[in-house]
């Protein structure tokens, strides 16, 4: 895949950018991984100093030096998407750029608008199209807007944005799991009796509440973030080092996970929902849920693969714990029903690590007793880069590793589509809470505690 020459950023003054994308753009002139033309495109009434100025208050505290390299690679094209005129003044900025990338940090119901608008000037050709989720809002949506997307750019050339595939922490449990030997011969169905994913948020919806009662839960971090991590949990070793082998294994795993059923969910509400800005009285919008899915294949069947995820919950935390089958026998007269099952446990934010639980005598008693065995890898390997900033890399160098390939996208809509817009109310749960006492009855025993520190 060919470097691209510069960045075309659309959505350049929006929260997107604001938020992570201009910081991240400055990181990465900061670390020197990125330096070429930054072409701004945004509906505005800024002008490129106004930009900059704007940039700078994104970022926060700069260095000069840093961040003129920066302000020195900014561009603006300020116009209507749906004016051919802004795609007309854009082809003149990006002439002799060489190859571009257009990154849409836009309303998903503007895509294909640029879309059209750079073919129609043939900023499409050899150009690569950066999309953010979501992509769709069911199998439906999706395949429509994918096959409107194909008109102008072919496959190898369109990015659909999974941030969660930009992660450290997230691409370690790959390596993790492949790069050491301990693992694999017990990961599968005869030692692993379940895996529990929690996405936890102690945060609400408040100053999103319209985007997010036309979401939910699902839609917002399920179909996409959570099922990514299934997948990379369960997945083979791919067989070649291309990016392509390694995608091609994680589909194999959406393709055998079941459609789930409306038995196989827990749906919440936290308490106060209902008066956010934005949020449509009686909503049944969910801001919790928590599932049971099955991988149909040789590796996993019968083994439950528990996600649960919600806003205004306990913690903040994103962690993955498998739970190891007990061993048959216990080494202690009547501790057999006692015997806790050994867990391990990665632990993806805020902090990244291992842990594993492990029993062990418990000193002066006939009795084993579990102890955690823990490195946390922000401790131990330093500090890592942030998603966003080897997102925009992978959209300049063209690496599609980090990124979801339509036939994943397809196969998670089909795997959450019975149960997306299900017509009863989700259970009321308190602000601060797991979520409703029914979500308990998802993994066999319950949910394990999350490890909220390593210290
Ligand atoms: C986004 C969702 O995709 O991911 C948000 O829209 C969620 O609702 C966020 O809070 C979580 O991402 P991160 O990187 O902050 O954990």
């Amino acid at each position: 895949m060919e470097q691209a020459g510069a960045l075309v950023l659309f959505g350049i003054t929006g929260d997107l950018a604001r938020k992570m994308l201009l910081p991240a753009l400055y990181a990465l002139s900061d670390s020197g991984e990125l330096d070429l033309p930054i072409i701004g495109v945004a509906k505005t009434d800024l002008d490129l100093d106004g930009l900059r100025e704007h940039a700078r208050q994104a970022i926060g505290d700069v260095d000069e030096a840093v961040f003129g390299k920066l302000a020195g690679n900014l561009r603006l094209v300020a116009g209507d998407y749906g004016d051919p005129g802004t795609f007309d003044r854009l082809l003149q900025e990006t002439e002799g750029k060489g190859p571009l990338v257009h990154y849409l940090a836009v309303p998903p119901s503007l895509f294909a608008v640029v879309a059209e608008g750079l073919a129609r000037v043939g900023l499409n050709k050899g150009a690569r199209l950066v999309v953010e989720k979501p992509f769709g809002q069911d199998l439906h949506s999706a395949r429509a807007l994918n096959e409107e997307l194909l008109k102008y750019f072919e496959e190898e050339h369109l990015r659909r944005v999974d941030h969660f595939l930009g992660k450290e922490p997230v691409e370690d449990l790959m390596v993790f799991r492949f790069a050491n030997m301990l693992l694999e011969p017990i990961w599968n169905r005869n030692f692993v009796r379940s895996v529990q994913i929690t996405m936890a948020e102690d945060f609400d919806v408040a100053g999103r509440g319209a985007f997010y009662d036309a979401t939910g839960a699902i839609r917002d971090v399920v179909q996409n973030h959570l099922l990514q991590l299934l997948a990379i949990i369960a997945m083979d070793a791919p067989p070649s080092k291309d990016a392509r082998a390694q995608i091609d294994e994680k589909w194999r795993v959406l393709r055998a996970v079941q459609a789930l059923a409306p038995g196989d969910i827990v749906r919440g509400q936290y308490e106060g929902y209902l008066d956010t800005d934005g949020v449509r009285p009686g909503s049944t919008t969910e801001t919790f849920v928590a599932l049971r899915a099955y991988v149909d294949n040789w590796r996993w069947a019968g083994v439950p693969f528990c996600v649960r995820t919600g806003k205004a919950l306990a913690t903040t935390d994103l962690e993955i714990v498998a739970e190891l089958r007990k061993p048959p026998v216990s080494l202690f007269h009547g501790q057999a029903a006692e015997l806790r099952p050994n867990l391990i446990r990665f632990r993806l934010q805020p902090d990244a690590g291992v842990t594993f639980d492990v029993l062990a005598k418990e000193p002066g008693r006939q009795r084993t007793i579990q102890v955690p065995v823990s490195v946390d890898f922000t401790k131990v390997l330093g500090p890592m880069e942030a998603a966003y900033e080897r997102i925009l890399v992978d959209a300049v160098t063209g690496d599609p590793r980090r990124f979801a390939r339509f036939d994943l996208v397809e196969e998670a809509w089909r795997i959450v589509q019975p149960v997306l817009d299900l017509p009863d109310p989700p259970l009321p749960y308190r602000r601060g809470s797991w979520g409703p006492d029914a979500a308990e009855q998802i993994p066999p025993g319950g949910w394990h505690e999350v490890s909220t520190t390593f210290d």
